[in-house]
């Protein structure tokens, strides 16, 4: 399958087709996706919680992104990919914002980088954007500013925060953005910010709206601390590895592993080397 372009995800907007992305951080499961036929990978900051075990995603470093980036790309050469920014990558300064966003492309061969917040980061996304770099935006439920909306809680469910949030929306777009990432957002605020908005806006636990987003980690079955309301399940990955492992615990302490099939025979025959171990009495 061709690598998609920005000139597909626009046409898929406008044809009213879904993209489909999921996030993936290391090389086997960036295949898989890849084999799966998906549009898009985000690499995403949540890496901190689903492969390191942080407990949220602020302390993630550019160099553990940018390594994480590097081996999705090697996994999904084919694949539209997106990094994330990571916390204090560009909140300090424009400057530092393009020069950490330039990283993502120079380093990591990704196709955009995504950044969180709206209307007080619209002047990175515009120093991003004049950079030359393309910028997904990403507002409601932003992780790494969890701790100002009172943890990880669904935003825009009130008429006050919804009209706060459209205001973010029409900011990402103005600053250059070319597609908006909702996350945790009543379906009805969604559906109007995707109809208002010329640019796709895909959707994480926001209802239906240009495309569609989940966690790996969630809907695998792959994370276990908590899983929010918003995600589908669509496999149990943590118990079919944990019982793969307790099978292979059993087995090598009952010596049912491993057997002839598992073992590289000698090519002389047995005396021969009954003879050398002999050497060694
Ligand atoms: O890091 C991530 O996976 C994200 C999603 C929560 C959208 O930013």
């Amino acid at each position: 399958m061709a690598k998609k372009s920005l000139v597909d995800f626009i046409k898929m907007k406008k044809d009213g087709e879904q993209v489909t992305w999921v996030t993936a951080y290391d090389f086997p499961m960036a295949s898989f996706v890849e084999q799966a036929g998906m549009d898009m990978i985000l690499v995403g900051d949540s890496l901190g919680m689903i492969v390191l075990g942080y407990k949220g995603t602020n302390p993630v470093t550019m160099e553990d992104c940018i390594s994480h980036c590097q081996a999705v790309r090697r996994g999904a050469p084919h694949t539209w990919i997106v990094g994330d920014m990571p916390f204090m990558s560009y909140q300090i300064s424009d400057a530092d914002a393009v020069a950490n966003a330039g990283r993502f492309i120079k380093e990591a061969d990704v196709d955009c980088i995504k950044l969180e917040g709206g209307v007080r980061i619209a002047s990175r996304i515009r120093a991003i954007t004049d950079a030359g770099i393309l910028v997904i935006g990403h507002i409601g439920l932003t992780p790494q500013s969890s701790g100002q909306l009172g943890g990880f809680k669904a935003q825009g469910r009130d008429v006050v925060n919804a009209r706060a949030l459209i205001k973010d929306a029409l900011a990402v777009q103005e600053a250059g953005a070319y597609a908006l990432l909702v996350e945790a957002v009543p379906p009805e605020v969604t559906g109007f910010i995707a109809k208002k908005l010329a640019i796709p806006v895909y959707s994480i636990g926001a209802g239906p709206a240009d495309g569609q987003l989940l966690i790996c980690g969630d809907m695998l079955g792959l994370f276990q601390a908590f899983t929010p309301k918003f995600v589908k399940k669509y496999a149990n990955v943590a118990e079919i590895e944990t019982n793969a492992f307790k099978e292979y615990v059993k087995d090598v302490k009952s010596g049912l592993f491993p057997t002839d099939e598992h073992v590289y025979h000698i090519l002389e025959p047995e005396e021969e080397f009954q003879k050398m171990f002999a050497e060694f009495k």
